[in-house]
């Protein structure tokens, strides 16, 4: 069966602008997908694209099987909240919820029904009466996503639905969404500049660069299978180790020179050859004390921040080479190390991620 969206060889120029580069891409009936991408990179021109704001100047999209070429947004069946959503301030909550089923012909029983199990699906079955004025920013944003479900579209675009909430009500709305979205099974492309949002929400990422997409995949491959550095370096923080091959056995490599780190992979790495190792911060141990644990390294605190929960430090080798590692604060013999002081990391060969570019 063809997936629900197929966008294929998509660009989009504005005058000397490549907003989206040549993207393909398809998305499965009921998926929550996220564009994840530094500012410019062309995810809401993606999103205007799927919308039919815009219009390719190259390549084709589909949606539910149809060629959307010359098809109007109204035609579409497709509903957009814009990251600026704005309520019609003189209406009441239910009257914005139904504002869209009233256009379309609904009356009586019928749109109070659906406007309740509307209002009840966001949790503000007991505001219906108020005005927008009269509301948290956090449940204005929900009338907005109520608004936006009222006429069942297949495909529902949110651009940056969460940037106007505090990380709280952020956080919770989160779960919030992933939940609506499981119930009504229509399918979401969600669109974020938070990295922790798009792992929270969405069962597929795609990592956006320029116009292209440079990696689309569960979030956890994304984190912990990194395509590349750039990927590797946008998503959550990490420590790269640039180097060469000095040794290849069956299992993995170890690099040349005064870090002798050893990796688990199966590239084809022959010695001799460039490579970027990165290790996540969580993955790397420090200690006071030297072990035989492999990949161990002497080296001294540069920084460190204390979260509550962990403590973020940045730790240097003799010969210079930064290590940005997460201590988690747990019951513990060892007082934690401070700033100034000598220590060893270590960290397991298998938690190596091994990049060629
Ligand atoms: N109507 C337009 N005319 C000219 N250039 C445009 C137009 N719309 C977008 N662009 C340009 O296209 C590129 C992609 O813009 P887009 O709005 O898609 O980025 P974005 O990824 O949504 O960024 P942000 O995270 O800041 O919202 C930018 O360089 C932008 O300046
Ligand atoms: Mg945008």
């Amino acid at each position: 069966m063809a997936p629900f969206i197929r966008l294929k060889f998509v660009s989009k120029s504005f005058a000397d602008v490549v907003a989206v580069d040549n993207l393909s891409l398809d998305i499965e009936k009921g998926e929550l997908f996220c564009l994840l991408g530094a500012s410019g990179c062309g995810k809401s021109t993606l999103l205007r694209l799927l919308a039919g704001f815009e219009s390719p100047t190259k390549g084709t999209i589909e949606i539910d099987g149809h060629d959307m070429a010359g098809v109007a947004p109204a035609d579409r069946p497709v509903n957009f909240m814009f990251q600026n959503y704005a309520l019609f301030p003189h209406m009441s909550v239910a009257g914005n919820v139904g504002y869209g089923l009233r256009r379309a012909g609904v009356r009586g029983d019928a749109l109070d029904e659906r406007v309740n199990a509307l209002l009840k699906l966001v949790r503000l079955q007991n505001l219906g009466s108020r005005k927008p004025h009269q509301l948290s920013g956090g449940q204005r944003q929900r009338v907005a996503l109520a608004r936006a479900l009222a006429r069942r579209p297949k495909l529902l675009l949110l651009d940056e639905p969460l940037a106007a909430l505090d990380k709280k009500l952020r956080e919770d709305t989160q779960f919030e969404l992933v939940d609506i979205q499981e119930k009504l099974d229509t399918t979401f492309i969600v669109v974020t500049h938070d990295q922790e949002e798009a792992m929270t929400l969405a069962g597929r990422i795609g990592i956006m660069d320029a116009g292209q997409l440079v990696q689309v995949d569960e979030p956890r491959k994304l984190y912990e299978r990194p395509k590349n550095s750039f990927v590797a370096d946008f998503l959550g923080t990490i420590s790269f180790v640039d180097g060469v091959v000095g040794q290849r056995d069956k299992t993995g490599i170890a690099l040349d020179g005064d870090l002798k780190i050893r990796a688990i992979t199966n590239l084809d790495l022959a010695v001799g050859k460039a490579v970027r190792l990165a290790i996540r911060p969580e993955k790397i141990c420090l200690s006071r004390t030297a072990s035989t644990a492999p990949n161990q390294i002497e080296v001294v605190v540069e920084d460190l921040a204390y979260l509550g929960f962990a403590t973020n430090y940045r730790v240097k080798t003799p010969s210079g080479q930064m290590f940005k590692l997460q201590q988690q604060q747990r019951r513990s013999n060892e007082t934690p190390l401070s700033w100034g002081e000598t220590g060893y990391v270590h960290f397991d060969p298998q938690d190596v991620i091994v990049l060629e570019d």
